[in-house]
C-alpha cells in the first residue's frame, strides 16, 4: 500500500487531496510540517520550491499551490490568490466582474512530490469554467461559491467533494500524481 504525507494547513483542500487519492488505493494523512512559501508567478515554481525545501522522509511528500486566473482581469489573481481570497472573498472578486461580460476563468493546480530519496516531481491540472453573477452553494472552500466549471450547471460550492475532484484542476493534478506514484511503487516491486 502507498502512503504519502501532505503538508497543507489547508484542512478542505486536504480533504479533496486524501479522497483523490483514497480512489487510486493511495492512503494519506496531513504531516504537521510547515512549508515555505516563495513569491512566484508560476505556480509550478511554487510548489517545487516548497517540496525541494522540506526535510528528509521515508515517505513521500505532497504540497499542492492553486490559483484562479480571470481573463477579463489579465489572470488576475492568479498565484496571488491566497491574498485575495483574504482580502476581497468572492464578493470583492464579482464586484470587480460588475458589468464585465467576459466571465471566463480558469483554476490551476500544481502538485509536487518530495520522495525519499529528495527527487521532486511537479503535476498539473486546470479546468475551465466562468465566475457567475452570484455566489451559489456552501460546499468547498476558496473561490468555490463563484466558479463553474465549463460543461457543468452547478458551481463547486454546488458540488460534493468527490463530484468537484471529477471537475477540478486539483482531481485532474493528484490523478497524475498517483498514476507516476503507482507506476514508480510497481515498478520497483517488479525490479527486486
Ligand atoms: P493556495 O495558495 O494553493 O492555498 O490557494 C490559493 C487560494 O486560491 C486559496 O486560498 C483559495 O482562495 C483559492 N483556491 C485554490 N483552489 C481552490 C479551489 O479548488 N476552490 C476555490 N478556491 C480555490
Amino acid at each position: 500500500m502507498v502512503k504519502v504525507y501532505l503538508v497543507t494547513s489547508n484542512r478542505a483542500k486536504a480533504a479533496e487531496i486524501i479522497s483523490a487519492l483514497a480512489e487510486a488505493g493511495i492512503t494519506a494523512e496531513i504531516a504537521p510540517i510547515k512549508k515555505l512559501e516563495v513569491q512566484s508567478d508560476s505556480l509550478e515554481e511554487i510548489a517545487r520550491v516548497a517540496a525541494e525545501s522540506l526535510p528528509p522522509s521515508n515517505a513521500p511528500l505532497v504540497v499542492e499551490d492553486a490559483g484562479l486566473f480571470i481573463t477579463a482581469l489579465n489572470g488576475f489573481p492568479g498565484p496571488y490568490s491566497h491574498y485575495v481570497y483574504k482580502t476581497l472573498g468572492c464578493r470583492g472578486i464579482l464586484k470587480l466582474l460588475e458589468g464585465v461580460e467576459e466571465r471566463r476563468a480558469c483554476f490551476k493546480s500544481a502538485v509536487a512530490v518530495k520522495m525519499p530519496g529528495g527527487e521532486v516531481e511537479v503535476f498539473t491540472g486546470e479546468t475551465w469554467g466562468v465566475i457567475t453573477r452570484e455566489e451559489r452553494g456552501d460546499k468547498g472552500f476558496g473561490f468555490d461559491p463563484i466558479f463553474q466549471p465549463e460543461g457543468s450547471a452547478k458551481t463547486f460550492a454546488e458540488m460534493s467533494l468527490e463530484e468537484k475532484n471529477l471537475w477540478s484542476h486539483r482531481g485532474k493534478a493528484v490523478r497524475r500524481l498517483a498514476q507516476w506514484l503507482l507506476e514508480k511503487y510497481s515498478a520497483e516491486a517488479g525490479g527486486r
